[in-house]
Order: structure tokens, then sequence, then C-alpha cells
């Protein structure tokens, strides 16, 4: 058992939600929840979850490494999202993370060495009329991002997110 009580009361909410015996339909949100919990999905924690659920462990893997809103490797604490398919492209998207990955020194797919940023390009979120769209940590959409908005947001998060 490597997730706290409250996670796994979340994850059981989640399987009611479904008939009984389907357990397998709440990987998803229940990688979710583990992931907000412990930060990214481990191969102990895909482990753990199929235990829990009661389901083949491929099948939580296939899940943990379809969506790339899972994070099967480490990232830092704040993980900035840039989407870069075309209509955010010919709006700026590539041009702001550019700039966000001049700022933190960092390639694509990267991590700050203080742990606190990682770089990642994302597909559409049905936002593309708000690009340049920075997604932070999954749940947090920050739109129409000029250089100046990027680094209020970075500076944000640097001041806030080392306390
Ligand atoms: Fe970027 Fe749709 S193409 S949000």
């Amino acid at each position: 058992m490597l997730l706290s009580e409250q996670a796994y009361r979340k994850i059981d909410e989640e399987v009611t939600k479904f008939p009984q015996g389907k357990a397998r339909s709440a990987v998803l949100a229940s990688l979710t929840i583990a992931q907000d919990e412990k930060g990214w999905v481990s191969p102990e924690i895909v482990e753990d979850v199929a235990n829990y659920l009661g389901v083949p462990p491929i099948a939580v893997q296939e899940v943990a490494s379809f969506y790339n809103m899972l994070d099967t490797k480490p990232v830092g604490r704040y993980k900035l999202a840039v989407c870069t398919n075309l209509p955010c492209a010919l709006c700026g998207a590539e041009k702001a993370l550019a700039h966000i990955r001049e700022k933190l020194g960092v390639d694509l797919g990267g991590t700050t060495p203080d742990g606190l940023f990682t770089v990642v390009e994302a597909e559409c979120m049905g936002a593309c009329g708000d690009a340049p769209l920075v997604l932070v940590n999954n749940k947090q959409m920050c739109v129409r991002m000029s250089d100046d908005k990027l680094d209020a947001m970075i500076d944000l998060i640097r001041r806030e997110g080392k306390a």
C-alpha cells in the first residue's frame, strides 16, 4: 500500500461509479489520484493500483503510458505543458515554448536543477483560440501567454513554489 488512506478512499469512490466487476474502468481516475499524491506514476504505483483494483498490471501500465497527462517518469513540482499543435503553433506557441525553455535553461522534457519546473509539449487542449497556452500541473490553464505573462507566471511560481 503506497498511497494514503485518503487516496484509497477516493479510488473506492471512483470504483463505485461503475458496475460491479468493472473496476478496470476506474484505472485512469485511480492513476490520476495516485499521481496527484506522489507526483508521478512509478512502476511501483502501477503495481499497487493494479493490485488494489484487482486488474492485471499490464492493463494499468497501458493506461499510464497512453495518456500524456500521466507522467511515468519523475517531473518537477510544476509541470508546464505548452500545446504546440498547429493552431497554437500559428499563434505563437513555439515562441512561447522557446521563451520558457530559455528562461528556465531546460531542454524539452527537462527539469530545472532545483526540481521546480519540467517543460513539456502537449497536444490540443481544445482552447486553440486562446493560444499560446500553458497547462500547469495538468490542472490550471494559462491562456494568451505573452513573454511578459510567462515571466510573471514563472516568477510567481518561483516565489511561492519554493516556500
Ligand atoms: Fe492548441 Fe488546440 S491546438 S489548444
